[in-house]
């Protein structure tokens, strides 16, 4: 099996179930001319997102690792009007393009974009009071993977499911001596899972247009 297999079959799962779509296309042409690195979600991956938010019925949902607002875009689509979400992002660059992609897509006034890195962003927002959060996707530095789970599951709701990206990474996540940070950070999440009585976690391997990864769901029994 080839990536260019991969590829095809996520070109026709899009075609037949995803479509053209103004927004979510703009936000990818803008990400490209600003210059942003091409590691969004998939458009069947971020379907998947969207799917999973509607089928918790989630009302507040928290995103770690924004970029160009990509899965900003499909969770937020998946909000009732009162809903709200929140995404965090480190880079100032990267997050005034997010802004304008979630502008286009006319979902600004559910998104609460704030800069800044999550480790300082996310204790912010428990001091606030901003939770509890129904859904959580973490999707940035891969190193820091068990700290924003700590951190999302304080922020969780009893019965809430957390969602992390790029947990497999070639399959490099199986080396103990993988010199990958992003695979390290795997490990140390799959580790945080197994000490953690008060989530149930599973994860997914994925093929596709972005090559061979996965993703992690662990759904919240109690905080
Ligand atoms: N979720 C996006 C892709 C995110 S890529 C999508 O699918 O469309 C990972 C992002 O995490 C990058 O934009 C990167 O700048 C951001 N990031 C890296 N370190 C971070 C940190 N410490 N705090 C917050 N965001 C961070
Ligand atoms: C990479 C992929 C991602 O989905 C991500 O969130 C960060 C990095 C990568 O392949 O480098
Ligand atoms: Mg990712």
């Amino acid at each position: 099996m080839s990536q260019d297999q991969w590829s095809f079959v996520d070109r026709y799962i899009s075609d037949r179930l995803v479509g053209p779509d103004a927004a979510l296309d703009a936000a990818l042409r803008a990400n490209a001319a600003a210059g942003l690195p091409a590691i969004d979600v998939s458009p069947p991956q971020g379907k998947f997102l969207h799917v999973l938010a509607r089928s918790i019925g989630a009302r507040k949902i928290l995103e770690v690792g924004t970029l160009g607002g990509y899965s900003t875009i499909w969770l937020a689509r998946a909000l009732p009007a009162d809903g709200r979400l929140v995404t965090l992002e480190a880079e100032p660059a990267y997050a005034k393009v997010a802004a304008q992609n979630i502008a286009r897509a006319g979902l600004s006034h559910l998104v609460d974009l704030r800069v800044g890195p999550a480790l300082k962003t996310l204790p912010e927002l428990q001091r606030e009071g901003a939770g509890p959060f129904d859904l959580a996707f973490i999707d940035a530095d891969k190193p820091n993977n068990a700290n924003y789970f700590a951190l999302a599951l304080k922020l969780s709701r009893p019965g809430g499911l957390i969602v992390v990206d790029n947990v497999v990474r070639d399959g490099a996540v199986v080396d103990p001596a993988s010199p990958d940070p992003t695979a390290q950070g795997a490990r140390a999440l799959f580790e945080a899972f197994e000490a953690e009585p008060r989530v149930a976690a599973t994860a997914l391997q994925t093929v596709g247009a972005k090559g061979w990864d996965g993703f992690a769901l662990a759904i919240v029994n109690s905080v």
